[in-house]
């Protein structure tokens, strides 16, 4: 039987502890499959007294992760520290510099300096896997770097955050307020005591960046994309939503368009119909449309120690059956240097169907000067309803648009122009609709 894998690991703690236990108790499994034994060499973290309820066994500790990374004492080096800089970063760079393969679950790190860390990879001969980084146990890094050789993506999208599909479920089901679900989520360990980076978008922006570069060959531009969070989706926008046959998702889409590359994170309503709209909870679910395959969707759980310990487990896996000398295939489905600039479309360029839900003082003429708007910026209405909603006061409607397609810089201009008119209560609500089969 061949060496056995030599593994560090620096990050203990959610993930990183439960890569320890899960590689324990299937040490034997691993091996059979692996043709060869994986052996936890050497760990860090910060605090060495810590009891993790893991046995490390004579595993070295090294305080200092860099110098982990960089022990001839390992031949993978597994980073679960997380952050997009800092010990995460100079660890991971120190390790592939010094040849050694790298595994990680960080998503923030390679959204930001994944196309300068592949560089070195390639350059080194190396391997660097990031299943985990997006959509924990999904394996959608493969499917997307290897299953769909040959095939055009033209859209990826999906829900890509537990915490934020966590809360919509809940406020669908149980008609709470956003409020009440998500104190609900941290009460139960769903969210985090800070939830702002999972609620307003930035963690699916991380993880869709990482999906864009595999899905259009290009630079990870995490900078360029459109964010909307979930903190302002009222229960009038879930009911109205759901009288209508849609339900509210909060999805990560990159689409290639005429103009360049979309990439937005928003609110989005998706038929109930669809099989995307029966994710619920903390379940996550990414959707590929290429054109030799069609719709592709793959589902399951996107977070915690366990799913996330058996990607990481898949990618350390597939690193003790490579075969030595053998060329690694590019990180992000082509060689970095190849990876082409990131061309941005304008959101305003958007095109795609809206609900748009405005509070108006019910008065005459209300209606017809709405209506008058839309059409003035040659937006079609597939529907104009007045929505009867309890809870707002006898002179107060809310009314409900829903138009065909248009663009986004038609209806930010239509929606400033009913505002102008001075018939609403408050600023209207907007909603992307997205087509999903
Ligand atoms: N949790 C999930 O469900 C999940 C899912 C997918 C991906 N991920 C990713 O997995 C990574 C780890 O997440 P996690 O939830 O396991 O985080 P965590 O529970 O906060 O664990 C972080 C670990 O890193 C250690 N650490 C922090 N700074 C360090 C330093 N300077 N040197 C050495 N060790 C250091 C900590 O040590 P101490 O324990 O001593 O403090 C801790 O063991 C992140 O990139 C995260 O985005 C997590």
């Amino acid at each position: 039987m061949a060496e056995a894998l030599r593994i560090g690991i620096a990050g203990l703690g959610t993930v990183g502890a439960s890569v320890v236990r899960c590689m324990t108790e299937k040490e034997a499994e691993l091996t059979r499959q692996c043709g060869r034994a994986i052996a936890l060499t050497a760990v860090s973290a910060r605090d060495r007294n810590r009891d993790r309820g893991i046995d490390i066994g004579n595993a070295h500790w090294f305080d200092d992760p860099v110098d982990l990374a960089r022990t001839a004492g390992i031949d993978v080096f597994v980073e679960l520290i997380g952050g997009d800089s800092g010990a995460a970063f100079d660890a991971v760079k120190a390790a592939l510099q010094a040849g050694r393969h790298v595994v990680t679950a960080n998503k923030a790190l390679l959204s930001k300096h994944g196309v300068e860390l592949a560089a070195i990879a390639e350059e080194k001969g190396v391997l660097l896997n990031y299943e985990a980084a997006v959509a924990g146990g999904i394996p959608v890094i493969k499917t997307m770097r290897e299953s769909l050789a040959g095939n055009t993506v033209s859209r990826v999208f999906g829900i890509m955050n537990g915490t934020a599909n966590y809360i919509l479920t809940r406020m669908e089901a149980e008609g709470l307020s956003f409020e009440d679900c998500l104190r609900e989520a941290q009460r139960l360990g769903y969210a985090e005591a800070d939830p702002t980076f999972d609620i307003e978008g930035h963690d699916t922006a991380h993880k869709l960046s990482i999906l864009t570069s595999l899905a259009f060959g290009c630079r990870i531009s995490a900078d360029d994309i459109y964010l909307e969070g979930i903190s302002n989706i009222t229960q009038a926008d879930i009911r109205a939503a759901s009288e209508l046959g849609y339900r509210i998702k909060l999805l990560g889409v990159a689409q290639r368009t005429e103009s360049g590359i979309e990439q937005r994170v928003h609110p989005t309503m998706v038929p109930t119909q669809s099989v995307i709209a029966q994710v619920h909870g903390v379940t996550n679910a990414v959707a590929i449309e290429t054109d030799i395959l069609g719709e592709l969707l793959l589902s399951g759980p996107g977070a915690g120690g366990n799913a996330t310990a058996s990607a990481v487990i898949g990618d350390i896996a597939d690193i003790a059956k490579s075969r030595p000398g053998f060329q690694h295939g590019p990180v992000f489905g082509r060689p970095a240097k190849k990876l082409v600039p990131y061309k941005r479309a304008r959101m305003r360029a958007h095109a795609g169907g809206y609900f748009i839900r405005m509070t108006v003082h019910d008065r005459a003429g209300v209606f017809a000067a709405i209506a008058k708007r839309m059409a003035n910026n040659d937006i079609s209405l597939e529907s104009i309803v007045q929505h009867a909603d309890g809870g707002l006061p006898e002179d107060q409607k809310n009314v409900i648009l829903v138009t065909h397609e248009t663009t986004e810089a038609a209806v930010r201009k239509a929606v400033d122009g009913v505002m102008q008119d001075g018939h609403l209560v408050d600023k209207p609500q907007v909603i992307r609709i997205e087509r999903a089969a």
